[in-house]
């Protein structure tokens, strides 16, 4: 018997005022015209919480481009689901903030790119720190848990001193410095954000001290950087094993980097009750388990704690989602990571998220200007 999701990733759109080049989302996004409507959110929040679901995340793309936020966040509070808003903060006014709390949002994550205007608006692709600013004010000022959310990668790992004491200045509870994962466009931008080893190691020595100084007022987390670990994340809990992706759309997958893997059809809460979806298709069975596991992970004591890592990494890197997640040291395919990460070169030219504020379809490329 398959045990229940406790966790839900709802993407409610691909649109986005911002460009980032490490934007997690697919290279084909879905456009406006495609995306749920209100009743559908409604119905999934529903069908969610009847499985088991109890936290959303509420997540893009940029959530707050839906007109209709306070009325999903009203459907998931009446199915009893804790709703948590993913932000960049462009938009979040005072009245808005004022509104998702009437509805019922629980917490919200802000992001922000990097310590200064100049320096995050670049990484940002758009003049958007001061919305930020006053995002942080707004959240602050609601009184609900804040967290502020950092992506981490060779262009800012060095200010992790004024990152953190940014989110200190900010109000921020917790701080999650979010090493880069490399799926959708940081997986395209890969080589222009790697970090160097020296930079990790000082990045982490830094976020170290501040824990000391921080105790007990903010709370920092560090996620680790598992190209140079060694050793594989245990990604999303197992694959259909604690929580699922609704995409804007309406197709379900088992994590966000699914739509790239090949040989599976991601079901649709349009034609299928979320609850079949779950427990019986194909796509959320493909790699549940331990059953369909071979080379090192079948007989490793880790493999129910790791579940074999990244089914969406090992395909990026192997071109074989089945594979062991190559970022485990015992991968016969680790040396593909290694030399990725022995050797960080110069960086590179930065391609970056289609401009998906509107219809968020075909992929206008820019050129970041650092590199
Ligand atoms: Fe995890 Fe597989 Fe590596 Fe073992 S071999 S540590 S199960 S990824
Ligand atoms: Fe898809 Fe890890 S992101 S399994």
């Amino acid at each position: 018997m398959t045990s229940p999701p406790w966790a839900m990733l709802a993407e409610l759109t691909h649109a986005c005022p911002l460009h980032c080049p490490y934007c997690s989302n697919p290279l084909e996004l879905v456009g406006r015209s495609r995306e749920l409507s209100t009743e559908d959110w409604t119905r999934v929040m529903a069908e969610a919480a009847a499985l088991g679901v109890v936290h959303a995340h509420l997540s893009g793309g940029e959530p707050l481009l839906r007109a209709d936020l306070a009325a999903i966040v009203t459907a998931a509070e009446g199915a009893g689901i804790y709703t948590q808003l993913v932000t960049s903060g462009v938009g979040l006014h005072r009245s808005r903030m004022d509104e998702l709390a009437g509805a019922g949002l629980r917490s919200v994550q802000l992001s922000v790119q990097d310590a200064t205007a100049g320096a995050s608006d670049l990484l940002a692709g758009a003049r958007s720190f001061a919305a930020k600013e006053r995002a942080a004010l707004a959240i602050r000022e609601s009184g609900l848990p804040f967290g502020l959310n950092v992506v981490l990668h060779r262009h800012n790992l060095d200010s992790i001193d004024e990152i953190i004491a940014l989110g200190v200045a900010w109000g921020a509870e917790r701080v999650e410095l979010a090493n880069t994962q490399f799926y959708g466009w940081a997986l395209r931008n890969r080589g222009a954000l790697l970090p160097t080893r020296d930079q990790l190691r000082r990045a982490e020595d830094r976020v170290g001290v501040w824990r000391a100084r921080l105790a007990g007022q903010v709370e920092l987390i560090w996620v680790v950087p598992d190209y140079f670990e060694g050793v594989p994340k245990p990604c999303m809990g197992g694959w259909g094993a604690v929580s699922l992706t609704v995409a804007p759309d309406g197709a379900v997958l088992p994590c966000p980097g699914a739509y790239a893997l090949p040989g599976l059809a991601f079901p649709n809460v349009r034609d299928r009750a979320l609850r079949w979806i779950w427990e019986n298709s194909e796509a959320f069975n493909a790699y549940r388990g331990t059953a369909w596991m071979s080379g090192p992970c079948a007989g490793c004591p880790r493999r129910d704690v790791d579940f074999g890592g990244c089914r969406c990494q090992a395909y990026a890197i192997t071109g074989r989602p089945e594979r062991t997640d190559p970022a485990c040291s015992l991968s016969p395919d680790h040396h593909l990571i290694r030399e990725l990460t022995d050797e960080t070169g110069p960086g590179g030219e930065v391609t970056v998220g289609s401009d998906h504020g509107d219809a968020g379809i075909g992929g206008k490329e820019r050129a970041a200007p650092f590199a």
